[in-house]
């Protein structure tokens, strides 16, 4: 009964479209768990590019059954839209299944995200403008619309006017906006649903009974661990639990069916959007690394912030996910680099902390304390044997491992689906 959870263990985009993928071949259901279009995988198959923002990227492996679990927020013309451009190209995606108790990202929601943003000014989050944290709020303020409201154009009507019913007043009277129409909205989302109708299932049933014959699923979180609302850096999070406790809640499998939880780490760190981030690189190194690593959004488009590997982060993930395996990725980037720094520690007002900061006013004044390594010139892509690394190489990841307290399982060294060194296999 192998539940397998991978999740991101730093602020995001660390590559686990690619590690989904490399055991994706092996299990026999990936289901996704939490946020929505706001995520985005690009996945390379040969000399095929696939950029992904809601659908799991066990789409593309020939033997997973994709699953989109209640935890998700789906925007459904999104979902067509992806779903439309991967079967132009060839992929199947007849075997989906989504969530009958997923929330909607209805129309108002994007303009709610946008405005909201425009109105906090120098306070705003920097979100992705997709409408994540409006459904969100409406599902926790049990306003929200679900998948399986989609078939009754009754109920839909009832919900979708006692969704827009405040929000309409919102609109108009603070955003100075048009108000939205619940006739439209509900037309809209019925023929919308009518699409999506043959994917619909009752996924935490599905997940069960798997899980129960002995089939292995894999839980793939969006966003990451920095980003959970309850254990990121608040308020500049996303509105859902990418740590993997969310797996459970975002898909309705008790904790006693995970087995494994893997978290997906950079060489270095990236973050997107504002919010504090302590060995964020301003100047030329920042620079380079974003042009080594092509660090720009795939959502988004938007470049991305960039700076040394943070073990504080690392280990805090280690204790918040019960990681029991991490897959470093990009470590290639750091190829060419004489020295490199790894922030070990933080100081705080002059005094050091080894552990994360849980006063969100301390993290912001955190100042990395480094450590520096060795850097290889080499180039690593073609190294499948940890032994076979440069041995700086196999320093620097050595002492990340021992810093993050959790062994390192595979490493990334490129950006195609073999460059990779599997040290520990991701699967009892
Ligand atoms: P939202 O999820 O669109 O509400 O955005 C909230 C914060 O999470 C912003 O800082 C976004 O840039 C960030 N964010 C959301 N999704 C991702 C992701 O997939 N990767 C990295 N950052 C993300």
């Amino acid at each position: 009964m192998p539940g397998i959870v991978l999740i991101g263990a730093q602020w995001g985009d660390e590559g686990k479209g690619k590690a989904t993928d490399l055991i994706g071949t092996k299990v026999d259901y990936v289901a996704r768990f939490n946020g929505g279009n706001n995520a985005g995988h690009t996945v390379v198959v040969g000399d095929e590019s696939y950029a992904l923002h809601l659908l799991p990227s066990g789409i593309i492996s020939p033997t997973a059954t994709p699953v989109i679990g209640n935890g998700v927020v789906v925007d459904p013309e999104v979902l067509l839209e992806e779903i439309d451009g991967l079967e132009s190209r060839g992929v199947d995606c007849s075997r989906l299944l989504l969530s009958e108790s997923a929330h909607i990202i209805a129309p108002y929601h994007r303009v709610l995200d946008k405005v909201t943003e425009r109105f906090l000014g120098k306070h705003k989050i920097g979100t992705t403008g997709r409408g994540i944290g409006p459904a969100y709020a409406d599902k926790i303020n049990r306003v929200g619309i679900r998948v399986h409201d989609l078939f009754n154009a009754e109920h839909l009507h009832d919900k979708v006017e006692a969704s827009l019913h405040q929000k309409n007043q919102m609109l108009v009277k603070l955003y100075n906006r048009r108000p939205i129409d619940v006739d439209q909205t509900t037309d809209e989302l019925l023929k919308l649903g009518e699409r999506l109708k043959p994917y619909v299932a009752n996924t935490s049933l599905v997940l069960n009974k798997a899980l129960d014959e002995g089939k292995t699923v894999l839980f793939e979180g969006g966003q990451a661990t920095m980003l959970d609302v309850d254990h990121g850096t608040y308020p500049f999070v996303t509105s859902s639990n990418p740590t993997a406790g969310g797996a459970c809640t975002g898909t309705g499998v008790g904790p006693t069916k995970i087995t494994r939880v893997i978290g997906v780490s950079k060489a270095y760190v990236t973050r997107v959007g504002e919010g504090p981030f302590p060995t964020e690189l301003f100047g030329e190194d920042g620079e380079w690394l974003r042009a080594q690593g092509h660090e720009y959004g795939v959502t988004t488009g938007r470049p991305r912030r960039c700076g040394w590997f943070d073990a504080v982060v690392n280990r805090y993930a280690s204790q918040v996910n019960g990681l029991t395996d991490i897959v470093l990725t990009k470590l290639d980037v750091l190829t060419g680099l004489k020295e490199i720094p790894i922030c070990v520690a933080y100081s705080v007002n002059g005094e050091r902390h080894d552990d994360m900061p849980t006063d969100q006013a301390e993290f912001a004044a955190a100042k990395p304390i480094y450590e520096t390594m060795p850097g290889w010139t080499e180039d690593i892509s073609q190294v499948h044997a940890f032994e076979d690394l440069p041995q700086t190489c196999q320093d620097y990841v050595k002492r990340l491992e021992e810093l993050s307290g959790c062994r390192i399982s595979v490493i990334g060294t490129g950006p195609q689906r073999d460059h990779i060194i599997q040290i520990n296999s991701l699967i009892d």
